[in-house]
């Protein structure tokens, strides 16, 4: 094997700013993990304390060769009450900012990770109206400050994730169970995005502006008979919640979900000018009748023969060329997988599921598709929201929980996704010498 990926295809990394700064005192989620809500016991705290250390981390990547990274902002450190901005905060994420500079790596910068400022929060979220606003300001500030340094805009991470785990399913804050109410965040979280694209492009007008849209391959388990009519119908109503009706909304300007009210709302229609994928998984839907809450739906199960992570996903590479297919025909804007990885703490698996994924995006690639870049998630170990520190997502380790110096320590991965980026693809010596037998 010997493929290449185009020339100046950018290679990075992702995070987030409450996964991994710490410190978001001021915010819902440290509200929310100070009750005992965070699985494993944790709390973010100083996470790996990017915050602080943000200067040997972006030294670490430009040693790795790493050429890009995404990160945040967070909205609660900007923004700790109603109308003030902490200059505090200002010059001190102007220096993270310059120091990436410096260290000549590109910029993604995620205006919103799902992480509100608590006096927000306290004044109901994305349920008030005035949320928007209030985020719109947000995004004026960011972009009046900081407008010089993103190369890419990211409005809002993954949407549609903290509507369904805050409104539906109820694992993440306000943790609330109502249909109506998903469904309102999602109109709520669309009018933000557009407000903030608009807001970005008034000041910027060629910045290039997107979201970070999260992507499963979504299907029917296969059951044999009425359970498997039943899963190809539910398969279908998943993918319009997941990401298919907040897509229309983007090429139609029109929000449209089965058995509601279309509801048009301007400024939407084609608010991007890249198309950001989060891919990790494929998502088989097996009928459960059990699953009294999930609609009578088993979200976990695993076709026989395919490995799991640690997160309990399912690994399944081709779905990523299924969804890199259907996003090009779908927008045929320039693409940017803004988040692909794996949770594993032995780092066995993580060197063939960067490759085989990877390999995908190569094959997508070749069949017309304008990727242009690709930010493995994540750069290092952090606070993995409701599963807090114990799942493993870094290329580099850092033992929040045990280790007290938060060492960085770069994984056998680290130096493969270095040598696939020195080499802008993949061949057989570098399979040999990280023993990747696809
Ligand atoms: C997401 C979020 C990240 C997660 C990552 C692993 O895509 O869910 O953007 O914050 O940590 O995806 O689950």
């Amino acid at each position: 094997m010997n493929i290449k990926f185009p020339d100046n295809f950018l290679w990075g990394t992702a995070t987030s700013g409450h996964q991994i700064e710490g410190h978001n005192v001021n915010s819902d989620w440290w509200e929310f993990e100070k009750q005992g809500k965070i699985l494993d016991g944790t709390q973010s705290g100083k996470s790996v304390d990017y915050w602080n250390r943000y200067e040997e981390d972006h030294k670490l990547m430009s040693d790795l060769g790493y050429q890009a990274f995404r990160l945040g902002i967070e909205w609660a450190k900007i923004e700790p009450e109603k109308g003030k901005f902490n200059q505090d905060a200002t010059k001190h994420y102007r220096k993270i900012f310059q120091s990436l500079k410096e260290h000549n790596i590109k910029i993604c910068l995620t205006v919103y990770h799902w992480v509100l400022p608590l006096w927000v929060a306290r004044e109901g979220g994305w349920e008030n109206e005035k949320t928007i606003d209030w985020y719109s300001k947000f995004t004026e500030y960011v972009v009046q400050e900081f407008g010089e340094f993103p190369d890419l805009w990211v409005t809002i991470n993954e949407p549609i994730v903290p509507a369904a785990a805050g409104y539906l399913g109820g694992e993440f804050p306000p943790e609330k169970k109502s249909i109506p109410l998903f469904l309102k965040i999602i109109e709520k979280l669309l009018r933000a995005h557009s407000r903030g694209y608009e807001i970005i492009h008034a000041k910027i007008p060629n910045a290039k502006v997107g979201i970070a849209q999260a992507y499963q391959w979504i299907e029917p388990y296969g059951s044999p008979h009425l359970k498997g009519l039943y899963e190809k119908i539910m398969a279908k109503i998943f993918r319009i919640g997941s990401y298919e009706a907040w897509d229309n909304a983007i090429t139609t300007g029109v929000l449209k979900f089965p058995l509601k009210k279309a509801i048009y709302i301007a400024g939407v229609k084609n608010s991007y000018d890249w198309s950001g994928i989060n891919y990790y998984t494929r998502a088989s839907l097996k009928f459960d009748i059990s699953k009294k809450t999930q609609g009578l739906i088993d979200f976990e199960a695993i076709p026989d023969g395919y490995e799991k992570t640690a997160m309990g996903w399912q690994i399944y590479p081709e779905g990523f060329y299924k969804i890199l297919k259907y996003n090009w025909e779908k927008f045929k804007l320039p693409i940017y997988i803004t988040e692909n990885g794996i949770a594993e703490d032995a780092d066995i698996q993580r060197p063939k599921y960067l490759v085989q994924h990877l390999l995908q995006v190569h094959r997508a690639i070749k069949d017309n598709c304008d990727i242009r870049g690709y930010f493995y998630w994540s750069f290092i170990d952090n606070f993995e929201w409701k599963k807090g520190f114990a799942m493993k997502f870094g290329l580099v380790e850092c033992d929040c929980v045990n280790d007290p110096e938060l060492k960085r320590k770069p994984r056998k991965s680290a130096y493969l996704y270095s040598d696939i980026i020195k080499n802008n693809g993949i061949n057989d010596e570098i399979l040999s010498k990280y023993n990747v037998k696809l």
